[in-house]
């Protein structure tokens, strides 16, 4: 093997142990038998041995929360551990509360009251008293069964083991959230992905002198069975939970009506950052137990509580330094590189900072405090600075006026439509001629909507730009394999594998082509238009010969930004060398041309106005289904201007100075009937 297939077939493994841990570890259901996964745990570590360069953070070796021990005796919940439901917005919330009331069949105005609770991101468990004493405490599981972690919860110092308080219930079932604070997670970084993770790895230690070593934390909240409890609601409970020595979550409170419990979640929502737990939304109960006991369940959730989640994951980290990446348009965009933080599961070590404009308004440095943001699969960005933990010596960040790849100088752009200086800093210099923006010229010929060559990825585009490999995107078709070969991590058949990935994407589409070469401001939409109106490779090359750039605004969907962008990209001497070498490798496939005889064979059209019941999208394809064209200016090639409601004067009036027809919708759709 070699080493690249050594580090895929160790990468394959150790995702795989990932797979297994998170489905035990998270969600409680194993999917392998034991044997396989000791068996997938010999073999990592027999790789390892025999590969020293080969490393990772989830490798049993490294990692001392994922030692599973899967021994713990399974025991049932005497009342089910439920689930809750989801609540988003505002509409959710109402429609919690209307069901509630139409279930109660209460007066739509009926106020009710819930305690607010902030949601722990941890793992839940059971604690069984008997007589005051701690007897058993219980993993969730799945939900009807947990495991009997007794030895290792005892070790969590929040959990009391005996209670001295006289209203304490004969029988009860506690139950709440183990977790780890963040700051404690902070040295426990290097062998879990976040604090979930952590706990619920500890919590599940073999020995319980290892969870001992873990800060676990636990906060009460709700019961199961209970014999000789005394209290008639939810916040009652909790009060006595603190008096009978557990802890509660200080956020709590009691709240009525939607809009305030909309005021309370977005009072916490702004105190998330400042706490030392990860909370992921509130949990709304309705108060009264004799109002519970009617709601009942649903499936495996109570009628009468939801889980209000917060919409983005924030998180506090520093910004360690600023990069600036250079993209395929010249575009410099500055990255934070941020101390590694843990955001809704995800690792977090990079923010954008979007661009030059963005630093200045919100004064970022290097070494600031910042709340960061992650919302869905978007690029993690900085919501704030945190100016009382500004170093006191901290200066200002000064963007580069010169690109950091090659040293042009970097100009802001005067945007025609916004009237508006350009947020974005560009690399000035003309496309190849950028170290930087080449190589994303290049990641963007060889990617999946342009040439689509399989196996060449953008990592290989760097190494072969690095080795001098490639440099233009003709290069790519001019490979030395015998020297590929012989390079590091490449070998006969991925070698050949590449080779014929290469020749199957020399028969190409123009439309393709043309979206491959990364012209600014022309992507796949455009490329479509632009190879619809020139049909064929040589027509595309040769315009450049004729400089009529105006004719493009001809095209329906190109406008002076296009077309300025294309007269830039064929005015670079460059750029014509590499259409002259790509003509050579490739087969540019012509547009196949529709030759229908239509009834508006040979006419060009142009709307102006509101139409009637039409929309322009229709009338366009209409006009094209009947071999007809659409045109975007009054010019002479203009054959027909159709006017709807509130025609643009200046057309109607060039229009009649050329002498060109005006008709109507109806003179237009009685054209397409005529014929017919
Ligand atoms: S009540 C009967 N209260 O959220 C309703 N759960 O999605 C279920 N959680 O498994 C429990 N804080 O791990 C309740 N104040 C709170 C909670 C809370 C966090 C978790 C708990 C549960 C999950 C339900």
């Amino acid at each position: 093997m070699t080493k690249n297939e050594v580090e895929k077939l160790y990468k394959k493994k150790i995702n795989l142990l990932k797979k297994y841990n998170k489905s035990y570890f998270d969600k409680n259901t194993p999917i392998v038998s034991d044997k396989d996964y000791d068996e997938l745990k010999r073999d990592i570590l027999l790789l390892e041995k025999e590969n020293d360069f080969l490393k990772s953070k989830d490798s049993p070796s490294n990692a001392v929360g994922y030692k599973p021990s899967k021994n713990f005796k399974k025991a049932p919940h005497r009342i089910p551990m439920l689930s809750l439901a989801n609540a988003f917005n505002e509409d959710d919330l109402l429609n919690f509360e209307k069901k509630i009331l139409n279930f109660l069949s209460k007066e739509e105005d009926t106020k009710i009251f819930y305690t607010a609770e902030p949601k722990i991101d941890g793992i839940s468990a059971s604690l069984i008293y008997k007589n005051k004493k701690l007897i058993r405490g219980l993993s969730r599981g799945d939900g009807k069964e947990g495991e009997d972690i007794t030895s290792n919860l005892i070790t969590i110092k929040d959990i009391p083991k005996e209670i001295f308080s006289n209203d304490f219930p004969e029988e009860i079932d506690i139950r709440g959230e183990v977790f780890i604070q963040n700051s404690d997670f902070e040295n426990l970084k290097e062998k879990f992905a976040n604090p979930r993770n952590a706990a619920s790895g500890s919590l599940r230690q073999k020995n319980p002198e290892d969870t001992k070593k873990i800060p676990l934390k636990f906060i009460a909240y709700t019961f199961g069975f209970e014999k000789g409890l005394k209290v008639q609601s939810q916040f009652d409970y909790l009060q006595k939970l603190s008096e009978w020595g557990f802890k509660i979550n200080p956020l709590n409170s009691l709240i009525s009506g939607i809009k305030n419990l909309i005021k309370n979640y977005n009072e916490v929502e702004k105190q998330r950052m400042n706490l030392d737990f990860d909370i992921d939304g509130i949990v709304y109960k309705v108060n009264d137990f004799a109002l519970q006991k009617r709601l009942g369940n649903v499936a495996n959730a109570p009628r009468w509580a939801v889980a209000h989640k917060f919409s983005s994951n924030k998180a506090v980290s520093k910004i360690l330094d600023i990069d600036i990446q250079i993209g395929r348009t010249g575009a410099l965009t500055p990255v934070a590189k941020v101390k590694p933080i843990n955001i809704g599961g995800v690792t977090v070590s990079n923010a954008t900072l979007h661009n030059e404009d963005e630093i200045i308004r919100k004064d970022i440095r290097i070494g600031d405090t910042v709340i960061i943001e992650r919302a869905g699969d978007v690029i993690p960005h900085i919501l704030s600075v945190d100016l009382k933990k500004r170093d006191k010596k901290s200066v200002k960040f000064i963007f580069p006026i010169k690109c950091p790849s090659c040293g042009s100088k970097t100009i802001k752009e005067f945007n025609a439509t916004t009237k508006k200086r350009d947020a974005v800093r560009r690399c000035s210099s003309e496309g190849y001629d950028c170290e930087k923006i080449s190589i994303e010229k290049l990641k963007h010929f060889v990617s999946k909507d342009a040439l689509n060559i399989e196996g060449f990825g953008k990592k290989i585009v760097e190494n072969f730009w690095k080795l001098k490999i490639v440099k233009f995107p003709q290069d790519i078709f001019r490979l030395d394999f015998d020297k590929i070969e012989k390079l590091e991590g490449w070998g006969d058949l991925s070698v050949k594998n590449l080779k014929y990935s290469i020749n199957e994407k020399k028969n190409i589409s123009l439309e393709r082509f043309i979206y491959a070469l990364g012209i600014r401001h022309i992507g796949m939409e455009n490329a479509k238009l632009l190879a619809k109106y020139f049909t064929s490779f040589s027509k595309f090359k040769n315009f450049s010969k004729q400089s009529k750039y105006e004719e493009l605004l001809n095209i329906d969907g190109i406008g002076e930004t296009q077309a300025n962008s294309i007269k830039n990209f064929f005015s670079n001497i460059t750029n014509l060398k590499v259409l002259t070498e790509l003509e050579k490798d490739l087969n540019v496939n012509n547009v196949i041309v529709n030759k229908k005889e239509g009834k508006l064979k040979g006419k060009t059209f142009l709307v102006t106005g509101k139409l009637n019941g039409i929309s322009r999208a229709e009338v366009k394809s209409l006009i094209e289904e009947n071999s007809g064209t659409t045109v975007s200016t009054v010019s002479n090639k203009l054959n027909y201007l159709i006017t709807g409601e509130k025609p643009t004067k200046r057309k109607v009036d060039s229009a009649r100075e050329l002498k060109i027809k005006i008709i109507n919708q109806e003179e237009f759709l009685q054209m397409l009937n005529k014929a017919s």
